[in-house]
């Protein structure tokens, strides 16, 4: 698969106070396929949204190179600069952030579509891109306050599908919907996705979403990433102790525990709630066995 970004040793110092400095990214490397969703997990003040910015040119890197298509976006200045970035667009967890309450959705909308474009042609498109969102092109002439959050959400990605953009950066656009409505739109970014050929960076501090939605997953801690891969290897088997303990706190809560636990078979009590358990687990109890000297455990994955 063609690489379509490539990130080397970037960086972002923010000065807070005077001769204050706060390292929001420290030296960040990886790269991300075309087509692929590429998901970032961490804990609040991780630096997931500065990584998101400062791939699309809402800020400026303090240090490393950027490539976008082979194309070095630290280097490239004026109107090359500007053609390439309308590729980009951001997607907030809060659509009260991109969508202003005092303009209809046809407008909002509108904003994004092309200045050469006629006005017919140009609420063509509006409808066009709100039936793609699923919400019904009739509703255009509404303003946001009329809608739900989820409705809410789906004009804003329709207002950034109408730059026509091949990246989408979704910095957490479904943690503030219910869980009902949260399902329902990450189903639609995998629908615009494959209809539209477009690559994610999917920011979430959610494991769950993220498991859901992503291909690949890095994990990212106080400005660094600890650790980044498949999204299957990184959830079955965290090699870093903190995606250890984020998966492990994820996949372990207390209400799924109580429900789990009725449907523990024969073998492993804990096999419900393991994030590594194989058949075997579900089939035979472990005994404990020493491991190193001294060192007992009662499990398949170390036996
Ligand atoms: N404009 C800014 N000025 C100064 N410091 C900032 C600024 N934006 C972010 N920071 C700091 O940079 C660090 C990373 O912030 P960032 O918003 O990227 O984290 P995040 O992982 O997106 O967090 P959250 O999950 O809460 O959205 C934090 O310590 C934050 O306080
Ligand atoms: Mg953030």
């Amino acid at each position: 698969m063609e690489c379509l970004w490539k990130l080397e040793n970037v960086s972002k110092k923010y000065d807070v106070k005077k001769g204050d400095e706060v390292l929001a990214l420290n030296s960040v490397s990886f790269e991300i396929l075309k087509g692929e969703t590429f998901g970032v997990i961490g804990e609040s003040g991780s630096g997931k949204t500065t990584l998101g910015k400062v791939m699309i040119g809402l800020i400026e890197p303090t240090e490393g190179k950027i490539y976008f298509r082979d194309t070095s976006l630290t280097d490239l200045r004026g109107k090359k600069l500007l053609n390439l970035r309308k590729e980009f667009q951001i997607v907030f967890q809060d659509p009260y952030r991109s969508l202003n309450p005092k303009m209809r959705v046809k407008d909002t909308v509108m904003e994004g579509i092309r200045d050469n474009t006629g006005m017919k042609e140009k609420r063509e498109k509006v409808k066009e891109l709100l039936g793609m969102v699923g919400i019904e092109p009739a509703r255009m002439y509404d303003y946001p306050h009329q809608f739900s959050g989820g409705e809410r959400q789906r004009i804003a990605i329709a207002r950034a599908l109408s730059t026509s953009p091949s990246f989408i950066v979704c910095d957490e656009p479904t943690s503030n919907l219910d869980l009902s409505v949260q399902a329902k739109i990450l189903n639609l970014f995998l629908e615009l996705k494959e209809r539209l050929n477009l690559t994610y960076l999917f920011i979430s501090h959610n494991i769950k979403v993220v498991d859901f939605i992503a291909d690949r997953v890095a994990v990212m801690y106080k400005g660094r990433i600890v650790e980044y891969g498949e999204k299957v290897d990184i959830i079955k088997n965290p090699l870093h102790p903190y995606t250890s303990v984020l998966i492990l706190s994820a996949f372990l809560r207390k209400a799924d525990i109580n429900e789990k636990e009725k449907s523990a078979g024969k073998g492993c009590a804990f096999y419900p709630l393991c994030i590594y358990a194989k058949t075997l687990c579900s089939e035979h109890i472990p005994q404990l066995k020493e491991i190193d000297k001294g060192h007992f455990v009662a499990c398949f994955k170390r036996t």
